[in-house]
């Protein structure tokens, strides 16, 4: 699996998703995803799943230095106490000393930025997260927490997949050298019956979904974090990798409508 190098991890560039997975049937999926060579999760306080990964990560035993681990910190609890708790909380559930990135999960309207990542900034100094990193930011917020309080931020979570543009942002980050980790890859299964991904997929006997993947994939800086359940979707989705898409495919892909967002939260951020 190959590896995005960002603020002194590498983070690999396919990870499972987790969103809506719960108790024994996450760590079912979980076990499943290692066993077929997953080294990537995502999980979140919100999702109520870490005690289920942490059981599954328990139960697989994959090399600790060989495993990525992602957990993201509420909105609710941006304040710098709030933040400690939370972490605290999540890696007794994880069952880790350490995560490998700590995210923001939303921005909040009242949030004190500086007052975050300096506590962020502090969790990864003492070595109990690898690396700091924020979902759902947009331009605007990036440019204070990049170029105003100079966080090491190794990642910004968004929204990406083949019917959403996120051109802009892109560009912002290419331009700081930090990833963008795309949540809902398969525009929450969306794009499985999608005609035009469907038949660029006949083309190379691949499925529609692994089409999107590979789109994703293909772009530098970006890694994917599908969500899939069974076992055979999360080999599809791994098996993605080997998938070669042509000039043609892109050109065809470029042309599908891209204004489709899935996750829009209220209190979400502006997102131009
Ligand atoms: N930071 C954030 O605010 C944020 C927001 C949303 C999501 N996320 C993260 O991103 C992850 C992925 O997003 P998501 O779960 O919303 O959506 P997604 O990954 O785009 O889509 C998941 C859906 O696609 C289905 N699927 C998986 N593989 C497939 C395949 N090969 N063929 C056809 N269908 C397939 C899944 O099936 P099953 O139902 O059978 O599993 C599920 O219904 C989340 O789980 C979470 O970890 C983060």
């Amino acid at each position: 699996m190959e590896n995005l190098q960002t603020q002194g991890i590498a983070l690999p560039r396919l990870g499972l998703g987790t969103f809506r997975m719960q108790g024994d049937a996450c760590r079912a999926a979980v076990e499943s995803a290692l066993a077929l060579g997953y080294r990537h999760l995502d999980t979140a306080e919100m999702y109520g799943n870490e005690e289920a990964i942490g059981a599954a990560i328990a139960a697989l035993r994959v090399a600790r230095k060989d495993l990525h681990v992602t957990t993201k910190v509420w909105n609710e609890n941006l304040a710098p106490e709030a933040i400690r708790r939370a972490f605290d909380a999540s890696l007794k559930k994880l069952r880790l000393d350490q995560v490998d990135l700590y995210l923001v999960h939303w921005p909040a309207p009242n949030m004190n930025l500086p007052a975050m990542f300096e506590t962020l900034m502090k969790l990864q100094q003492e070595g109990r997260t690898r690396a700091i990193g924020v979902a759902n930011f947009n331009i605007a917020l990036l440019k204070t927490v990049v170029e105003d309080i100079k966080a090491p931020i190794a990642c910004n979570q968004v929204e990406y997949h083949v019917m959403l543009d996120q051109t802009k942002l892109r560009q912002y980050l290419t331009a700081k050298s930090i990833p963008l980790v795309a949540y809902c890859p398969l525009a929450k299964g969306g794009v499985a019956s999608e005609e035009v991904l469907m038949a660029i997929g006949r083309k190379h006997d691949a499925t529609a979904a692994q089409v999107a993947l590979k789109w994703l994939l293909d772009q530098d800086g970006v890694a994917a974090i599908p969500k899939a359940s069974r076992a055979e979707s999360q080999k599809v989705n791994l098996d993605a990798l080997k998938l070669r898409l042509d000039d043609d495919d892109r050109k065809a892909i470029a042309a599908l409508p891209k204004h489709k967002r899935c996750v829009n939260p209220a209190f979400g951020p502006a997102w131009d």
